[in-house]
């Protein structure tokens, strides 16, 4: 079949398998040749660096969680566990990005004689739990990292069997503000109705830490973690902009409740020597984030900034920075006031946000958006799915099934 990209309301429904196959082998190629060779002190070598050797990644098929899957292999040269939520090809109808990414990271890895193995289901349920603890228990003993990295709208408990939803929403009143879709470059007002019921609670359920210490809990009893073994997720603060829409809304409320699970967790694992944390990390066009209201207007203006300022990274230079220059440097690990990690350094520079802020002002409603990079959100969202490469040739017939 011919595959097209298809988009309804920022959410790509196609994937094309050659693309993908492009977008991991050059985040490998970038990360191998970094680890080998770098003259460039914000993404040093991996000579010298004690990096984890078994790795586990919840959410490792896409976004933050494939690049944390990537460093740690292609730079670390570590074993790795994937589990993720992804949709298989049939005949007909293609995978979604993260399944072809899965194939072809194992190919490559496979290739450099480096264990891969990843498990496709729902990671809150108890029975991924088991099968990745019986995969760990067969293949790599125990784990010296989990990296948490789940983006997903819904969760459905393990114990109750009830079913929770994750909303974008702000708390207590209404919000107003400017946003652009990824179809279309005009300027629109966009009004985000407030949280209501148990939305708030709901999306803590779901995007909290709720999870991820029943993780690491149960990877514990089962002694799979193992000595000085560390654990990472991943948060967003931004800037005061978005705070109705994120860091104050609903979401907002999930990410504290992660952070404060990393308190917890680091609690928990100071027996073994361990220790837990969360990253913040840079606003960067996924599946994940391409859906919340405003944030495409304020990633287009910052990607302009950002690049104009020699400063733009993607998920996977990102990873690559807070593994080699924070988590596993040399020296005690630098953390903000609130113990967390930060790799949104750059973002949040106040000659950035000054920019950012001061091109904010520029946009008007049903008029085309000025001194911002659509474009470049537009090319990254388009190739997280395996399109836009400009030789790949996306007219010709091929086999959905095989990446
Ligand atoms: P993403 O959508 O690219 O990746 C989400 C991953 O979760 C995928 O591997 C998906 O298969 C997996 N997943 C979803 N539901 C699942 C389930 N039920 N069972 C198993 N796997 C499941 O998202 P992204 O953006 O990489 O987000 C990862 C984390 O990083 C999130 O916590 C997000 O809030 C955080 N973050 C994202 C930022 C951004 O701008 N994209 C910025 C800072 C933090």
């Amino acid at each position: 079949m011919v595959i097209t990209q298809k988009i309804l309301r920022n959410v790509s429904l196609s994937a094309h398998p050659a693309g993908c196959r492009r977008s991991v082998e050059e985040q490998v190629g970038w990360v191998k040749a970094h680890a080998r060779q770098s003259t460039d002190r914000c993404y040093p070598t991996t000579d010298g660096l004690t990096l984890p050797k078994r790795v586990l990644i919840l959410g490792g098929s896409t976004g933050y969680g494939l690049s944390s899957r990537i460093v740690t292999a292609f730079g670390g040269g570590a074993a790795t566990i994937s589990v993720s939520f992804e949709r298989e090809p049939s005949e007909t109808r293609t995978a979604t990005a993260g399944w072809y990414n899965t194939k072809v990271f194992e190919e490559l890895a496979e290739r450099e004689g480096l264990a891969a193995f990843s498990l496709f289901g729902d990671a809150f349920s108890d029975s991924i739990k088991q099968q990745t603890a019986d995969l760990i228990t067969e293949e790599l003993g125990q784990v010296d990292l989990v990296v948490y990295s789940l983006a997903s709208p819904m969760r459905v408990d393990p114990k109750t069997g009830v079913t929770y939803r994750s909303v974008l929403k702000p708390i207590g009143e209404p919000f107003t503000a400017l946003s652009v879709g990824l179809e279309s470059d005009i300027v629109t007002e966009a009004t985000i109705e407030a949280a209501e019921g148990t939305q708030v609670e709901e999306t803590v359920r779901v995007m909290g830490g709720e999870d991820w210490i029943l993780w690491l809990e149960y990877l514990g009893e089962r002694n799979l973690l193992a000595v000085g073994c560390k654990t990472v997720a991943y948060s967003y603060i931004g800037p005061a902009i978005t705070y109705p829409v994120y860091r104050e809304g609903t979401i907002g409320r999930a990410k504290e409740h992660l952070e404060a699970s990393a308190k917890e967790l680091d609690r928990l694992l100071a027996p073994i020597g361990g220790r837990a944390f969360v990253s913040v990390n840079k606003a960067l066009v996924t599946r994940a984030s391409a859906v919340i209201p405003v944030v495409p207007l304020y990633m287009a203006l910052l990607y302009r900034v950002m690049k104009d300022a020699d400063l733009h990274e993607q998920c996977t230079e990102q990873i690559y920075r807070l593994f080699t220059t924070i988590l596993y440097a040399d020296g005690p690990i630098p953390t903000d006031g609130e113990g967390r990690l930060r790799v949104d350094d750059w973002e949040m520079r106040s000659d950035i946000q000054r920019e950012v802020e001061a091109r904010w002002r520029f946009q008007r409603e049903g008029e085309p958006i000025t001194g911002g990079d659509l474009e470049g959100v537009r090319a990254e969202y388009d190739q997280i799915h395996g399109f836009g490469y400009p030789d790949i040739d996306y007219t010709a017939d091929v086999d959905p099934r095989v990446v």
